[in-house]
């Protein structure tokens, strides 16, 4: 008799769509975490609302100094991975430095790429006011888009490295013009990162559309953390904003630790492992 298994919680589960996102503003917390793999993907779509396929592999992945020497190509392949693999959350993938910033049908054309390629539900773009021509160019063309305000890695040169966004004034006037712009936009969600906490809540409570916060605020509609930061794979340096819930880098280190020393001492691989082995074998290896 064929045994009835329940099927895995998250193909229990609704998908999540774009405008299941934009309902939730002020509502349940939006959970979102960077993925790049189709592992990674599996592993989290159970747990998250969103994963995003963040640029920020180009460091975590490519070891590059920089978000800036990621390619459209690159964002795709990982894009695919990632999109194929979850069943339930959210898709959004980070268009790279470069490949639309220079004109609203540039923008058009690579974040559509994006889309078929990859079959994932949205793009995310940085920029505030001065994006909202493309922001509105896109949604209104079947491209739903997350926008991403406040610390911009993109433009880490053009901000003079990575530092906390809205603490004088004028640039705290400019953030909310930001988030004002790309909700009219036509945004769906907007990331906002490195913005100091009392701007953060306040950029929350003006804008109608879910504020995903990374080094913001608890009182963001979600929140979204690197994935190898939360994991503690990452451990060159620690920013203030991450909370670790892993020690990944600790289990590689120990696990090849193990391994490298087994393979010297001839303790792996045993019998049990290789094939051609009798069954009794096997259990005496065992
Ligand atoms: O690239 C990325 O992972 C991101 C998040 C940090 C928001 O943009």
């Amino acid at each position: 008799m064929k045994k009835t298994q329940t099927p895995p919680a998250q193909l229990q589960s609704e998908k999540i769509t774009v405008r299941s996102i934009r309902a939730q503003k002020g509502g349940a917390p939006i959970v979102a975490l960077t993925a790049y793999s189709a592992n990674q993907a599996k592993i989290i779509d159970r747990h998250v609302d969103i994963i995003l396929v963040g640029d920020s592999l180009g460091m975590t992945v490519y070891g590059f100094s920089s978000t800036l020497p990621v390619t459209l190509d690159i964002m795709i392949n990982h894009g695919r991975a990632v999109a194929n693999a979850r069943h339930k959350a959210l898709v959004v993938i980070d268009m790279p430095f470069g490949t639309y910033q220079e004109s609203k049908e540039q923008a058009y054309r690579n974040a559509a790429r994006v889309m078929a390629e990859t079959g994932c539900d949205a793009v995310k773009i940085e920029g505030g006011a001065v994006m909202a021509e493309t922001i509105c160019h896109l949604s209104s063309r079947g491209i739903p888009v997350m926008a991403h305000i406040g610390l911009l890695p993109q433009s880490v040169h053009a901000h003079g490295g990575y530092r906390a966004q809205g603490i004088e004034a004028e640039s705290a006037n400019a953030l909310r013009k930001d988030i004002q712009a790309v909700e009219s936009a036509g945004a769906f969600a907007v990331v906002i990162e490195g913005i100091v906490e009392p701007l953060a809540r306040e950029l929350t409570r003006l804008a109608d559309i879910p504020t995903i916060g990374i080094g913001a605020s608890p009182e963001c509609d979600g929140q979204v953390l690197v994935i190898d930061d939360m994991l503690g794979q990452f451990t060159d340096f620690t920013p203030r904003f991450v909370k670790k819930y892993a020690d990944v880098h600790g289990v590689i280190d120990n696990a090849a630790r193990q391994y490298s020393e087994d393979i010297r001492a001839r303790k792996f691989p045993e019998m049990l492992h290789c094939f051609g082995t009798k069954p009794e074998t096997k259990k005496k290896a065992g």
